[in-house]
C-alpha cells in the first residue's frame, strides 16, 4: 500500500519551501523505501529552490540523510529491512563505459528509484539528487543505500551523503593531497570545513583556510586548518603566497564555485599544482582567462562531483574513523531541527551561523 508522509517541497522558483504530504509507493523491483532519521541541509538545497539545478519544480529536497530500511522491492539483496544505512546519490551501474573500465566513481548512469513520489494531487516530484530526504520517509534505488555501523549517529554520519563526502573526497580523492603538501580551501560551510578535515587526514603539512566571514574560519580551525585568511581583508593569492614561501599551495580547492573563487584557487596554487572546483556554478556564470597562463602554470585543474567517491567504498571506512575519534563528524552539526524549519535554516546558512543545520525526523 503506498503511504502517505511528510515531505519539504520546493514548488517554484525562489518560492519558501512548504511541508505537503507527499505518496510514498512501495518499492519495486530493485527499490527500497527508507524511513528518514535525520537529513542535513545542504547548499545544493538552496541551488534547487533557486532553480539554479534546473527546472523540474516541484522539488522534493533534502539529500543528505541517513535512516533505516523500511522495505526491499523483487531482486534486492545488498540490503534489507532494519539495515542502518547512509544514502548516495551514486548507485553506480556496473556496466556504463566508466564503469567497465573500472572507475565506477565516475559512473555515468547511476541509478534511481524508477517509480515516482507524488503529491498527493498526483503530481510527479523530483527528488533532490534522486533522494529526496527532507521526509519521513523515502523511495530510492537499493544501491542508494550503503550500510554502515547502526552504533552511529544519524545526524552526523548522514553527512556523508553529500557535502561531507564531496568536501572529503574533494581533497583525498580528486586533490590526491599527500603527506606534507600545502592545501587551501576557498569558502569553509559544511563542504569547505570537510575538505579540511580531509586534507588532515592525508597529513597535508599547511592547510589554509580562506572565508569571508570569521566565525567560519575559527571553526575551520577545529577542523585542521593551520592557517586563515579573511578573503574580504585583502588580495586572496597574494595571502596564499605569503603563506606558502611566495609560491602559492599544492592543492587548491574551491568550495565556493563563482568564477572570482575559481580564479583565486588558479593563481593561488604553485606550479604545477593542482585545482579543485568542488563548489557548484550557476547556469550564467562564464569564465575569462588568459589561455597562456592555463598552458604556463601547468598542473591540473579538477572538478569533483561528489568527492569523486564510491559510497560502497568510503561510507564505512569513514563511519569507522568517525567511531575511532579520528574524523569529528559531530563537529559539522551546527544544530538540529524539525521539518518545518528547512526555510529558516536556508537564512541561517545565507547569515552564516551555521556549519550544518540537521532535519531530524
Ligand atoms: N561537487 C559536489 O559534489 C558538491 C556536493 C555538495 C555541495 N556542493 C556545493 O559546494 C558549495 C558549498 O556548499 P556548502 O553546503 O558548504 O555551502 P555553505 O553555504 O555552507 O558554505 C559556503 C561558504 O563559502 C563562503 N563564501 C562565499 N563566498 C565566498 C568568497 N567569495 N570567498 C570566500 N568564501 C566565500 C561562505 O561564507 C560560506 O562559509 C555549494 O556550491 C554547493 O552546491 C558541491
Ligand atoms: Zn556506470
Ligand atoms: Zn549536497
Amino acid at each position: 500500500m503506498p503511504q502517505t508522509v511528510r515531505g519539504v517541497i520546493a514548488r517554484a522558483k525562489g518560492a519558501p519551501v512548504t511541508v505537503e504530504n507527499i505518496v510514498i509507493p512501495d518499492p519495486g523491483p530493485g527499490e527500497a523505501v527508507v524511513d528518514i532519521s535525520a537529513c542535513g541541509v545542504c547548499h545544493t538545497d538552496l541551488h534547487y529552490r533557486e532553480g539554479g539545478i534546473n527546472d523540474e519544480f516541484p522539488f522534493l529536497l533534502g539529500h543528505e540523510a541517513a535512516g533505516v530500511v523500511e522495505s526491499v522491492g523483487e531482486g534486492v539483496t545488498d540490503v534489507a529491512p532494519g539495515d542502518f544505512v547512509v544514502l548516495n546519490w551514486r548507485a553506480v551501474c556496473g556496466s556504463c563505459r566508466a564503469c567497465r573500465r573500472g572507475r565506477p566513481w565516475y559512473c555515468f548512469d547511476t541509478h534511481n528509484a524508477t517509480q515516482k513520489m507524488t503529491l498527493e494531487d498526483g503530481t510527479e516530484l523530483s527528488p533532490a539528487l534522486g533522494i529526496g530526504a527532507f521526509a519521513d520517509k523515502t523511495l530510492v534505488a537499493a544501491g542508494q543505500c550503503t550500510k554502515v555501523d547502526p552504533d552511529a549517529s544519524p545526524a552526523a554520519v548522514g553527512l556523508l551523503g553529500c557535502g561531507v563526502m564531496a568536501g572529503i573526497g574533494a581533497a583525498i580523492n580528486t586533490g590526491n593531497v599527500q603527506r606534507g603538501d600545502s592545501v587551501a580551501v576557498i569558502g569553509c560551510g559544511g563542504v569547505g570545513s570537510a575538505a579540511i578535515a580531509g586534507a588532515r587526514l592525508a597529513n597535508a603539512a599547511k592547510i589554509i583556510a580562506i572565508d569571508l566571514d570569521d566565525r567560519k574560519l575559527e571553526w575551520a580551525k577545529g577542523m585542521g586548518a593551520t592557517h586563515t585568511i579573511n578573503a574580504g581583508s585583502g588580495d586572496v593569492v597574494e595571502a596564499i603566497q605569503a603563506l606558502t614561501d611566495g609560491h602559492g599551495a599544492d592543492v587548491v580547492i574551491d568550495a565556493v564555485g563563482r568564477p572570482e573563487t575559481w580564479k583565486q584557487a588558479f593563481y593561488g596554487r604553485d606550479l604545477a599544482g593542482t585545482v579543485v572546483l568542488v563548489g557548484v556554478p550557476t547556469p550564467e556564470m562564464q569564465l575569462e582567462i588568459p589561455l597562456l597562463d592555463v598552458f604556463g602554470r601547468g598542473g591540473s585543474l579538477k572538478s569533483s562531483w561528489y568527492g569523486d567517491c564510491l559510497p560502497s567504498r568510503d561510507f564505512p571506512m569513514l563511519v569507522d574513523l568517525y567511531q575511532q575519534g579520528r574524523l569529528d563528524l559531530d563537529a559539522f552539526v551546527t544544530e538540529t531541527i524539525g521539518i518545518d524549519d528547512v526555510e529558516a535554516a536556508f537564512a541561517k546558512m545565507h547569515e552564516g551561523t551555521v556549519l550544518r543545520s540537521v532535519v531530524e525526523l
